[in-house]
């Protein structure tokens, strides 16, 4: 069972390792995913941008293939996600909806996703990124029309067309930033405030082991991962890191890598040492295809398997954190 991540991190007794999908002609993707993981999360194509283009034009095509894709490899699907600032078209953005409108918007599209999918979305990101670092609400035609309450009245609406699915409120940085991690815990407790349900956090785990031009913070250390994942844990949900990868300065050096390889170990680990930590999602199987090198000049070689899908030496530390051996 030590040859496969998500079999060591059912061996353990929780419940998922998965990755970000694009769909792509990379046959080798398909034998890895089969070989290593047990869940999936499209990477794009859940998005309002891909799937509400115009306003009531709903375009499922590229979503459906990902989620035909995980039900023949058996894989969970941590559908992701319904309301976000991001990737959100300027008919939402610049809408200049009332805030009866706004709502009405937001349940047409989440009706129309959570229905669509009920019973293949084992976990949905129902908010994205909603914070500032410092904790505060992040500005967005959502908190700005409808004000904090949206995200309460996305939870409910996520539950009413989709009462199957465990709903989670994502966001990045929360496993280092304490500021940003207390911002978490008062929308948990917001969300269960109005009587509504929330199952989980999600800490995405973009994260860095150097100094980088961009790094949010050094290294995280392990007992600083452990607080960040309790300080929501303890408020009766459940917590995952759903986006990893851990970015260096290219070209990578032994000594970097290595401490890159130690970082990988203290993420898994961490998630071990916190009973309500369900899983763990890293972002993208191939260096070829992350998304890092693209949006952080210089840096890069962030995920397990490099350009031509060797496994690197992370991917052992990874293991090494999962199996605790
Ligand atoms: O599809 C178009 C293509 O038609 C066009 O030719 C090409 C040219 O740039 O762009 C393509 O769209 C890109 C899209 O990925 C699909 O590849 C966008 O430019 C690009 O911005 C987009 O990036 C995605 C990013 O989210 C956008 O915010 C990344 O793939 C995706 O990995 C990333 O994922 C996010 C999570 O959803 C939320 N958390 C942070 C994480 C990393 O940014």
């Amino acid at each position: 069972k030590d040859d496969s991540l998500y079999k060591a991190m059912q061996q353990r007794g929780r419940s998922f390792i998965g990755t970000a999908v694009t769909l792509r002609n990379e046959s080798r993707e398909t034998e890895i995913i089969n070989q290593e993981f047990n869940s999936m999360t499209p990477e794009n194509a859940m998005k309002w941008e891909s799937t509400e283009p115009s306003r009531g034009n709903f375009t499922f095509e590229d979503a459906d293939r990902h989620v035909a894709f995980a039900r023949k490899n058996k894989l969970q699907i941590h559908c992701h996600t319904l309301v976000w600032h991001s990737q959100l078209p300027l008919w939402v953005s610049n809408g200049n909806f009332t805030n009866a409108t706004l709502i009405q918007v937001m349940e047409d599209h989440i009706k129309a996703l959570a229905t669509r999918w009920k019973g293949a979305c084992t976990r949905w990101d129902v908010v994205n990124e909603a914070l500032n670092e410092n904790g505060t609400y992040r500005e967005s035609v959502w908190l700005n029309t409808i004000g904090e309450a949206y995200i309460p009245i996305a939870f409910r609406l996520a539950k009413k067309y989709d009462n199957k699915a465990k709903l989670f409120y994502n966001d990045y940085n929360l496993e280092f930033n304490a500021e940003k991690t207390a911002g978490a815990a008062r929308i948990v407790k917001l969300i269960q405030s109005y009587g509504v349900k929330i199952d989980g956090v999600g800490y995405q785990g973009h994260v860095t082991s150097e100094d980088t031009p961009t790094a949010p913070a050094p290294a995280p250390e392990q007992k600083v991962l452990e607080a960040a994942l309790r300080a929501t844990a303890d408020l009766g949900v459940d917590v995952a890191y759903t986006e990893i990868d851990v970015r260096l300065n290219t070209p990578v050096t032994a000594a970097s890598e290595a401490a890159q390889v130690a970082t990988w170990q203290r993420m898994a680990a961490s998630c071990l040492a916190v009973k309500k930590c369900i899983g763990m999602t890293v972002w993208g199987i191939s260096d070829k295809y992350s998304w890092i090198p693209g949006v952080f000049a210089g840096e890069g070689s962030a995920l397990l398997w490099d350009e031509k899908y060797e496994k690197k030496p992370s991917y052992a530390g990874f293991l090494k954190g999962i199996t605790g051996k």
